[in-house]
């Protein structure tokens, strides 16, 4: 049982809450901290992107079942998927291509006391044999250069072919997002909505939803 040390304790300053999950955000001591000994993100992953606060909101309406497998691809400081760990004791791995977002996603999640198990890796890398034993794959803001459609668009193809049930990626809707939405709604049958929040942040943001059929 892991305790939390007193200096992790909430500063309302330099936290924001998400649906009973403790976002640390870039100013808090123990973050600025990390980052004066971190390398900088190769690839965004420098912050909570806001998409993380509407896919938590999202996925609160249509929760995995209690105890689901589940991936978080392009996961950055992993809000998402210490959300799932924290309410729905989802077993979650957090992947991403870039090793110096992990002590930030081990800060938050200690934050939460919250398990996730960290994977550094390439999702256009990972395999069928790597994709089977999960339930439902998550992403927030992953999307979002050009050449990050095809590889998605592929992996989202294997991910169903390995026998995921749920693929659900948000994003602030830029032209990388609407591409991949296009090919995945004309042949994946997925659904794109439009959700908004008005905590902790008004914002607006998308989601594409594809189910195995
Ligand atoms: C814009 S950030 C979003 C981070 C987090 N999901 C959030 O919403 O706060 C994009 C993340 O995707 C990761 N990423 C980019 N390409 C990736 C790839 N091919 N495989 C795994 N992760 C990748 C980046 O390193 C970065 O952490």
């Amino acid at each position: 049982m892991k305790t939390k040390p007193l200096e992790y304790q909430s500063n309302s300053e330099h936290t924001i809450i998400c649906h009973n999950t403790t976002a640390l955000k870039a100013s808090h001591p123990e973050v600025r901290k990390l980052k004066r000994h971190s390398a900088a993100q190769s690839a965004h992953g420098n912050k909570i992107w806001r998409s993380s606060f509407v896919l938590i909101d999202y996925l609160s309406t249509y929760p995995p079942e209690l105890e689901a497998t589940i991936l978080e691809v392009g996961c950055g400081w992993g809000l998402t998927g210490i959300y799932l760990a924290k309410h729905y004791a989802a077993n979650v791995t957090a992947l991403d291509i870039d090793d110096t977002v992990e002590p930030f996603l081990r800060l938050q999640a200690l934050e939460n006391n919250a398990d996730v198990t960290f994977q550094l890796g390439d999702f256009a890398r990972l395999k069928v044999t790597d994709l089977e034993s999960y339930d439902t794959i998550i992403g927030a803001d992953i999307c979002f250069w050009d050449d990050l459609v095809e590889p998605l668009y592929d992996f989202i193809k294997l991910s169903l072919s390995a026998g995921v049930n749920r693929i659900i990626i948000a994003d602030p809707g830029r032209p990388p997002f609407w591409a991949l939405c296009d090919i995945a709604v004309e042949h994946l049958n997925g659904e794109v909505l439009t959700r908004r929040i008005d905590k902790p942040r008004k914002t607006e943001k998308f989601i594409l939803s594809i189910e195995r059929k």
